[in-house]
């Protein structure tokens, strides 16, 4: 579950103040496919970074399956990143010198997996996708889409529960955006949580629901609700995963 209780995030720029989050507040339930949809400079990248702990707020708090993210450590936040939150960007990413299958290998050689379970990891990743026979390819010997196919398949290798994909489809033409939704309806129906940026309103409508955003300010009308208002430190939700117990002993500050 991903809970944001009025985080603000805010840029100087000299003498100029951006507000690039103001006050926002979001409920995420774990297995949820929603789409975060606003025009350029709204804040959606700011949102998704923080979403992915890769920056956090200046204001207000997240919470992450139920725990404050503040209660972290960087280690145990860079954690959290490598284990349960998997990452797709409008330009993919990949690193143009490795093949597929070594770009899908990385993360994994970081986690210290053994070279047996990394090997099955990346075929079944690979596969997933339908670009096994292509994993000797570099990203100059595939289309945009292939691209883009490579790096799901190296977010989903980590097994993470959330995917978090900002403008997935931004450089692909319709029906390769098609293609890509596709895998990420697939990875949904497996359970799970899918946060897709865009600002494409077909792309956006394809998810469970929409939150809007719009100059830092979020419009997501699940928040206040019954059903998901319970108090973030009571929720049923927070049972903790083995990596949040892992990091918890690892932190004494938690
Ligand atoms: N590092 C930064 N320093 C200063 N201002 C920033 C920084 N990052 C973002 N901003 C500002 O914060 C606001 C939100 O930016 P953000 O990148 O989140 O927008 P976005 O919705 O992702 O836009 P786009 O659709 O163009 O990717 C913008 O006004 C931007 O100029
Ligand atoms: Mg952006």
């Amino acid at each position: 579950m991903i809970v944001f209780n009025n985080v603000s995030k805010i840029y100087h720029m000299g003498d100029e103040v951006v507000k690039a989050l103001d006050h926002a507040s979001i409920h995420i339930r774990q297995g949820e496919f929603v789409s975060i949809i606003g025009p350029s400079g709204s804040g959606k990248s700011t949102l998704m970074n923080i979403v992915g702990c890769l920056d956090t707020a200046d204001e207000g708090e997240y919470f992450l399956d139920g725990m404050s993210i503040k209660r972290y450590s960087e280690k145990s936040l860079a954690m959290i990143r490598s284990r349960k939150i998997g990452f797709i960007f409008q330009n993919f990413n990949l690193i143009s010198t490795m093949t597929a299958e070594e770009n899908v290998e990385l993360p994994l050689i970081y986690q210290g997996l053994s070279m047996n379970e990394r090997k099955a990891r990346v075929k079944e990743a690979l596969e997933m996708v339908d670009l096994y026979p292509r994993r000797k390819h570099t990203p100059n010997q595939m289309s945009g889409g292939q691209q883009q196919r490579v790096a799901i398949a190296r977010a989903m290798a980590s097994k993470p529960s959330i995917f978090l994909a900002d403008e997935p489809t931004g450089n692909l033409d319709q029906a390769t955006g098609r293609q890509i939704m596709q895998i990420f309806h697939h990875l949904h129906e497996q359970g799970n949580t899918i946060v897709l940026i865009t600002h494409d309103e077909h792309v956006a409508e394809q998810a469970d629901r929409s939150i809007k955003i719009m100059d830092g300010k979020v419009y997501d009308e699940t928040v206040g609700k019954e059903e998901t208002d319970v108090p973030v430190s009571a929720s049923a939700e927070e049972t903790p995963s083995e990596e949040t117990r892992q990091s918890r002993k690892e932190d004494p500050s938690a």
